[in-house]
């Protein structure tokens, strides 16, 4: 095996910098980084939890497991070898991952376009055109999925009336409690590295969703005439075994891979978080589908408008030695 590195201020920088453009639930971007000689430890910043929203702290978990895989992904753009340890230590329960680094051997083209994609992935609020994705395209994107411990499930056509009755069911249910309604204001932003900007909203009126996106503001709508354009993207489920912390790190990473492949094919994705935000609709959600596993995410994916580039903190912010 090759001996590990010392990693510099440098190198823990550069990596740190690309963890960070992962997503994360409403831009919280809930991690923190420590250096190490021979690599970088993952940390959760349980101070940026949504203690509405995310109770449990599952999607701050899959958040820092987002950023492990960005991570990971930058590390062989730049020719180390990444070796990850998952420890979830009951002692110390907010120490996620453990990464160490060695020399690795040259980055293949397909990884340095996933580390390239990193750049110029965002989540996409805006309209879908209307065909929905090839199927081989598909089955492309879920063996990546696989590859990370996590299972990817297509829903389909003759399931989209029950997920959409859930999804807009769990939004109902959403809008009507002050404090998520509070939490979320106070996540949506006209500026800074926090939270999501508005223009990375899209244009949420005159839409013809069948399964409706997040309402992150209320909006009146236009006095256009003209009907929507049906949309047809894809929807997608996002699986894993178990619900515990490492199941969550699991489908972080998955999701991270998955948005990668998509910014690389042209396909854009938005995650439909209403679902799986409440416990009822979530186990709906997998019986409707009659799917064994825990949902861990609902996105759609297809062709149509890139998202807008939401700021983030940088290394200085979230990175010690
Ligand atoms: C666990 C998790 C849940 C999310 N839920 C939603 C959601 O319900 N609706 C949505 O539009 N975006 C959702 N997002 C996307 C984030 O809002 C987005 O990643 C963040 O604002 C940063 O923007 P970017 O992805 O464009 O870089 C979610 C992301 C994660 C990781």
């Amino acid at each position: 095996m090759t001996a590990t590195l010392t990693v510099d201020a440098e190198l823990a920088d550069h990596l740190v910098r690309f963890a960070t453009l992962a997503p994360s639930v409403h831009n919280t971007q809930p991690w923190h980084f420590v250096r190490r000689d021979d690599g970088l430890d993952l940390r959760a910043d349980r101070t940026r939890q949504l203690t509405v929203l995310d109770p449990d702290g599952r999607q701050l978990v899959q958040s820092c497991g987002a950023a492990l895989h960005h991570l990971r992904v930058a590390a062989r753009g730049a020719g180390l070898d990444p070796t990850v340890v998952l420890v979830p230590d009951p002692a110390d329960p907010d120490l996620l991952a453990r990464v160490v680094l060695r020399q690795g051997r040259p980055p293949g083209p397909d990884e340095v376009a996933s580390a390239v994609a990193q750049l110029s992935r965002s989540t996409a609020r805006g309209r879908f055109v209307e065909e929905a994705l090839p199927e081989a395209l598909l089955d492309e994107l879920r063996i990546g999925v696989e590859g990370e411990g996590a299972r990817l499930r297509v829903v389909r056509a003759s399931e989209l009336i029950d997920v959409q009755v859930l999804v807009s069911r769990a939004e109902a249910y959403l809008e009507t409690d002050p404090a998520y309604r509070e939490e979320l204001a106070r996540w949506v932003r006209d500026g800074g590295p926090d939270g999501i900007p508005i223009e990375a909203l899209g244009e949420q009126t005159d839409r013809a969703e069948l399964v409706p996106g997040r309402v992150f503001l209320s909006r009146p709508g236009s006095a256009t005439v003209d009907p929507p354009v049906a949309e047809h993207p894809s929807l997608v489920l996002l699986l894993t075994d178990g619900d515990n912390s490492r199941d969550w790190m699991v489908a972080g990473q998955a999701l991270s891979n998955l948005l990668l492949q998509c910014a690389q094919r042209g396909v854009v994705a938005q995650p439909i978080g209403q679902v799986t935000d409440i416990p009822s609709t979530r186990q709906a959600l997998a019986a409707a589908l009659g799917v064994i596993g825990r949902p861990q995410m609902l996105l759609r994916l297809g062709r149509g408008v890139s998202g807008h580039h939401t700021l983030r903190h940088g290394p200085e912010d979230v990175l010690d030695v």
